[in-house]
């Protein structure tokens, strides 16, 4: 039932143009569709038959060259069309009626309030018309869409607006074309009552370029920041990669029921509300970067995902990891690259990690899958991007340009493979980057071992550097891979040491990229005059687990000096991690949960510290998540776990009272509210201050909540102050009133639904069901079951493994039941299982029977099966 990477043939045939016709309804909608054809020469077959992909469709009719078929001449099942008499070169037409609006998959053409939507990727557009839908099949598309002018006014589909008209029984019409080839999965059409946000972009070589955002009537006035951020992503694309917008019009649909974050469908992305909607009293600063990252990722698709396209879906990484990669490029360049960085290595070290550790660890390339949707992945996406990341660490930024620039040359308008990107990687630079190739290929994440020697006589220090990846579901052994570490030499004041290695003529001042090759080998440095502090890793230069054993004291010194303000922040989680251990084992045994001195003292000249930027301290104050600790478990107790973060919180908070009493009254926003990266990361820091002064159980320290609460005119500071508050009964009135307030708001109501899933005082089973009674959740809308349901059961750790083994009753249940309405999202509930064999023996034998419940289940989607098959392997 798996289909594999190594199965794959060319299409039998090629499509060369596709028209299109919708008659969009209330109760059906009809699609027209005509292909051209011809037979594909790279086929090893030259008479095979024509096998079109179809789900969920009513065949209407089909038209061979203009004359009708009758059921002899071609076979349907429940995901094809097959034609077994082709011609060479043919005209076919295919009528087929389908229902977007009892579609609550949210994959293929659907409704949501009232409008007409589609989300194609990956196989979505099989459930529109029977199509050859696979990525290597190229073609120009015209779109024509009828539906009546006063339900369905706005009526969009990819590339120039051609032509409109009236028909009879108050029908209008409008006809797009889309001069670039692309495949389905590119395709995209919206119809409803929207209201468009319009601007102008002029391309550096002149293009003038229409910019439109349609979203829904009362969201006009929260448009702005996602019109900046993508006038912002244009320019810095010309000026980053020399690459220009290619059509005259660049439009970007906000719908609130969506599967994803966005969609890069040429020309017409379609975006989750999640993801545009912004204004200072709705979103926080972390939603307006979401919005700015993710209106800049759908736009670099154009270029790497649209213009250069994936040969299958196995390829995925080849343009969601350079489309992160450069998104996460931009972004560093738009706030501060330090912080930015830092936030992507805690994404993937906390799900990325945790993905390479479990039952669906694959390769950034899997090798197999048995629903494409379960791998729109963070290994996929942001392991792909460090990979990405790798080729620019080794090559340099210009070199990485030279790749890119190549890599369009070579491939532009082409449908290619991961091995194509490398290869124009090594070719634009002349470099080996054959070992390379096994990032794509190995899954698990590899940990570097660093051991280092000084000598004193020779006045040198080696490094001693092994690798070794585990063994993953498949892959039991794996070869070494090519690593660039970065690294540095740290003197006694903490200051870098000149780098020289044996065998160089002089030494280099500051960081330097070592290319690591072997299972071990070793680095010799001359001319050091004292025993160094290594500072490895810098800039987190491969996605990989360091293991060095650095003394307390030299990680005291890392936080205090390292130049690389990646490898400042990780001293001090390296710090509280050793520590956060100690504090699991000491609840494990009913033991005391004190701090240890030399970390509280470090944290405290982190909170002193000026010079530094408060959202690098913010950072730095940051205790890991609760399933990140888990994942370092070797047996998972998540009592032991809450109890643990909680205590080093609450020790934390009395320690430095003060401290954070000082840094809350002296980061106040002076004046309005504003957007800049100074502002949010005062922000940021007064707001972890508040989160430690919340935990000491005292009136006054909850008043500062109650006052900020009252007073905020921004959801940063309301939302801030409200995570503070719920944790206790003064929480109560304070969520009625943000209830209240924001009824109308469905993106303000996902926050109110996640605080309380997530909150350690009402984030309890019982309380998460009776929210799902609540009038503003809905089980088919993903953004609620995200923010409600899959909060719980992903970052509630103590919650969700409540000891009675209530929360794997409720993730069965509520998986079986969003399965029936959404496959894609019910799978994405049923990762919560993925840790089930490291829990404790009660808890693990909880969630096993709760997991073979839901396998045993009749009509089980292809998406859940996949997951819960392969936990139980
Ligand atoms: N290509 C989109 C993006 O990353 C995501 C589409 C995901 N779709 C899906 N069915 N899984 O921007
Ligand atoms: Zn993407």
């Amino acid at each position: 039932q798996p289909i594999q990477l190594k199965d794959y043939t060319p299409p039998a045939f090629l499509i060369d143009k596709v028209d299109l016709t919708f008659d969009l309804d209330e109760d059906h909608s009809r699609v027209s569709s005509r292909l051209v054809l011809h037979r594909n020469p790279d086929h090893p077959d030259a008479r095979a038959p024509l096998t079109l992909d179809g789900k969920e469709l009513t065949l209407e009719s089909v038209k061979l060259d203009g004359e009708i078929l009758d059921g002899s001449r071609y076979q349907t099942d429940a995901e094809s069309l097959t034609i077994a008499a082709m011609p060479d070169n043919a005209i076919l037409e295919i009528v087929t009626v389908i229902h977007p609006e009892t579609n609550t998959s949210l994959n293929g053409l659907y409704r949501s309030g009232g409008n007409f939507y589609t989300q194609c990727e990956a196989e979505g557009f099989r459930k529109i018309t029977y199509y050859l839908d696979r990525p290597d099949v190229m073609a120009r598309f015209t779109t024509t869409i009828v539906a009546d002018k006063n339900k369905w006014p706005v009526l969009l589909s990819n590339g120039n607006r051609v032509g409109e008209g009236t028909l009879d029984r108050n029908r209008h019409w409008v006809k797009w074309v889309d001069p670039f080839k692309k495949p389905a999965y590119l395709f995209a059409l919206v119809g409803g009552k929207l209201s468009r946000l319009a601007d102008r972009y002029t391309t550096s070589s002149g293009r003038e370029v229409a910019l439109e955002i349609w979203v829904e009537p009362a969201d006009l006035d929260k448009c702005d920041h996602a019109m900046a951020s993508l006038k912002k992503s244009m320019l810095w694309d010309e000026q980053r990669f020399g690459l220009e917008y290619d059509l005259d019009t660049y439009m970007i649909v906000a719908v609130g029921d969506f599967n994803m974050g966005a969609m890069e469908n040429k020309g017409l992305n379609i975006f989750n509300t999640k993801y545009v909607l912004a204004r200072s009293d709705t979103a926080t600063d972390v939603d307006f970067d979401g919005i700015e990252a993710v209106i800049a990722h759908e736009y670099f698709h154009n270029w790497t995902g649209n213009r250069v396209t994936c040969r299958d879906w196995f390829q995925l990484s080849l343009k969601e990891g350079l489309t992160v990669f450069r998104d996460q490029e931009f972004s560093a360049d738009m706030g501060s690259a330090p912080v930015q960085r830092i936030e992507a290595v805690r994404t993937l070290r906390t799900h990325q990690f945790a993905e390479d550790a479990g039952p669906m660890a694959h390769p950034i390339r899997p090798e197999s899958y048995i629903e494409i949707n379960n791998f729109y992945t963070v290994t996929v996406y942001e392991k792909g991007a460090e990979v990405v990341r790798m080729y620019q660490t080794l090559l340099g930024r210009d070199g990485f340009r030279r790749g890119m620039d190549l890599y369009f040359k070579r491939h532009d308008g082409q449908a290619v493979t991961c091995d194509d990107f490398r290869a124009a990687m090594a070719d634009a630079n002349d470099y080996d980057l054959n070992q390379f190739a096994r990032w794509y290929s190995q899954a698990g994440t590899p940990t570097l071992s660093v051991r280092g020697q000084y000598d004193a006589a020779a006045a040198s220090y080696t490094l001693t550097v092994s690798q070794t990846c585990p063994a993953t579901p498949g892959q039991g052994e794996k070869l070494p891979m090519h690593i660039p570490l970065a690294l540095g030499l740290l003197g006694p004041d903490g200051a870098d040491l000149p780098l020289q290695l044996a065998g160089e003529q002089e030494a280099l001042a500051g960081t330097r990229v070592l290319s690591v090759q072997e299972a071990s080998q070793s680095f010799t440095f001359i001319n050091v005059p004292v025993a160094p502090v290594p500072s490895l890793l810098r800039n987190f230069s491969a996605p990989v687990k360091l293991d060095f054993p650095y003394s307390r004291a030299q990680l005291a010194l890392q936080m205090a000096h390292d130049s690389d303000a990646f490898c400042r922040w990780e001293a001090g989680q390296t710090m509280m991690l050793q520590d956060l251990q100690t504090l699991i084992e000491a609840a494990r045994a009913g033991g005391e949960l004190g701090l240890k001195d030399d970390f509280v003292s470090a944290m405290r000249q982190v909170l002193a510290d000026d010079a530094l930027d408060p959202a690098l301290v913010a950072l730095m104050l940051t205790l890991p998540a609760e399933t990140y600790l888990a994942d370092q478990q070797s047996e998972i107790d998540p009592d032991a776990i809450r109890a643990a973060r909680e205590a080093m919180k609450l020790g934390l908070a009395r320690a430095l009272r003060s401290e954070f009493k000082a840094v809350y009254s002296r980061l106040q926003d002076q004046g309005a509210y504003r957007f800049d990266a100074q502002s949010v990361a005062r922000r940021s820091l007064k707001n972890v201050a508040l989160s430690y002064l919340a935990e000491l159980d005292e009136p006054a320290m909850l008043e500062l909540a109650e006052q900020q609460f009252a007073r905020a005119d921004n959801m940063t500071d309301s939302q801030a102050a409200l995570t503070g508050l719920v944790n206790w009964a003064e929480g109560d009135a304070a969520l009625a009133g943000f209830a209240a307030k924001w009824a109308e708001e469905a993106l303000v109501m996902d926050k109110w639904f996640t605080l309380q899933a997530i909150s350690r005082r009402l984030g309890t089973v019982a309380k998460v069901k009776a929210l799902m009674q609540h009038p503003a959740f809905a089980l088919t809308n993903p953004n609620k079951v995200r923010a409600l349901v899959g909060a719980f059961l992903h970052s509630n750790l103590a919650g969700f493994h409540a000891a009675d083994g209530s929360g794997y009753e409720f993730a069965a249940d509520t998986i079986l039941a969003v399965d029936k309405l959404n496959p894609q999202m019910a799978a994405r509930l049923a990762g919560c299982f993925n840790r089930w064999k490291k829990l404790e023996p009660g808890r693990r034998a909880g969630m096993r029977s709760a997991l073979e419940r839901v396998a045993a289940h009749a009509g089980l989607s292809r998406d859940v099966y996949e997951i819960v098959s392969k936990n139980l392997q």
